[in-house]
């Protein structure tokens, strides 16, 4: 099997954590970086050997050993950045939150079409094996119909906050940021919802500090979504069926080794243990990339565009409900 080529475009902390699981991935490997500067490209490659370290965007996308390219700047600069790789028929796995709002995402998908390039949203949860075992159950029929889903998802930023946490420009937020983890699920369990309803709080940047959510669907289910930027949340997760129940007890949204599953009251629950990540659980995404590459795909079929659209397109609705605006808008 031939190795895919990855480019990582940005060198910031996540791009880091992203290049540390790529050796986990039999075929893959990391031939390039690109920074701004040339120094933080080389400071990164210090930790991450790569052949190619490039001291601009453009360089890393000219390079034509590159098959694909992990977009891991700030929101804010994703649809600049992946119109720029997909320009140079680079193939995209793009960070979350995809694009700042849903014009931009489909600028990126109608482009990635036109280029005939693979365009992936890196929503990792979905590929990561609690997730998966959560999906399966639902397929089985343990929890029924769905009724219910709460999610959250809530740290307080450390010293020193990264800047683009809170600066508009650089599209901060909680609701971009991380509540778009319990959005995603909720989309993902339940569809489209009929009804969107949210209140925001905002932190002195006028960015939301915290955002609360409320989808209704006219089948009858609800879901409860709360993001915040204020305080140390477990950022758990509930699925309720008519027939059961699941529970992310923390962090749904990243690599664990358990659910928790119910299938009638409080004293039914049992402890369901999922596959252990080996690395930060970003390996998993890897893997499905590296599969729809070497089937020479220009889209996934488990994380789809319409998937990633409609995601943008709830997330305008949600930011027009609670006031959050950008400049871009
Ligand atoms: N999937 C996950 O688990 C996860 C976790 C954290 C973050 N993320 C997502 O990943 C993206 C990056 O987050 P991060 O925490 O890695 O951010 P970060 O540490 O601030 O790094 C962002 C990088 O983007 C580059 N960049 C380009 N233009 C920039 C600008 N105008 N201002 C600041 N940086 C700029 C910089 O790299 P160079 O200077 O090297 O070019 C910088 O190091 C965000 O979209 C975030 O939502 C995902």
């Amino acid at each position: 099997m031939k190795k895919i080529r990855w480019g990582i475009l940005g060198s910031g902390r996540i791009a880091r954590k992203f290049a540390s699981d790529l050796k986990w991935v039999n075929d893959a490997e990391l031939i390039a970086v690109g920074a701004r500067e040339l120094a933080t490209a080389q400071a990164f490659a210090k930790e991450f050997p790569a052949k190619h370290v490039h001291g601009s965007y453009q360089a890393l996308v000219n390079n034509p050993e590159v098959d694909v390219i992990y977009v891991a700047t700030p929101h804010a600069m994703h649809h600049e950045h992946v119109l720029l790789c997909l320009q140079h028929k680079k193939a995209v796995l793009c960070e979350k939150a995809f694009a700042i709002n849903y014009k931009q995402a489909s600028e990126m998908i109608h482009l990635a079409k036109a280029q005939q390039t693979f365009l992936m949203e890196a929503f990792w949860t979905r590929f990561l094996p609690h997730y998966e075992k959560a999906k399966q159950l639902i397929a089985d029929g343990k929890v029924g119909e769905i009724k219910y889903f709460y999610g959250e998802f809530g740290f307080k930023p450390v010293e020193p906050v990264a800047p683009r946490l809170f600066d508009p420009a650089l599209g901060g937020g909680a609701l971009l940021d991380i509540g778009v983890y319990p959005v995603f699920m909720a989309l993902d369990l339940l569809g489209k919802p009929d009804v969107i309803d949210a209140v925001m709080t905002s932190a002195p940047t006028g960015i939301d500090e915290q955002c609360v959510v409320r989808f209704q669907y006219k089948h009858g289910a609800i879901a409860n979504l709360f993001c915040t930027l204020a305080s140390n949340l477990a950022s758990g997760g509930d699925i309720g069926g008519t027939e059961g129940r699941i529970r992310f007890t923390h962090r749904m949204h990243g690599p664990t080794t358990q659910l928790e599953y119910y299938s009638g009251a409080v004293d039914t629950r049992q402890l369901i243990a999922t596959e252990q990540a080996k690395g930060n659980g970003y390996e998993y995404e890897i893997r499905h990339v590296n599969e729809c590459l070497q089937n020479n795909l220009t889209a996934s079929s488990i994380l789809t565009h319409e998937f990633t659209l409609l995601l943008m397109q709830t997330l305008d609705v949600i930011r027009a409900k609670a006031g959050i605006r950008y400049a871009v808008d």
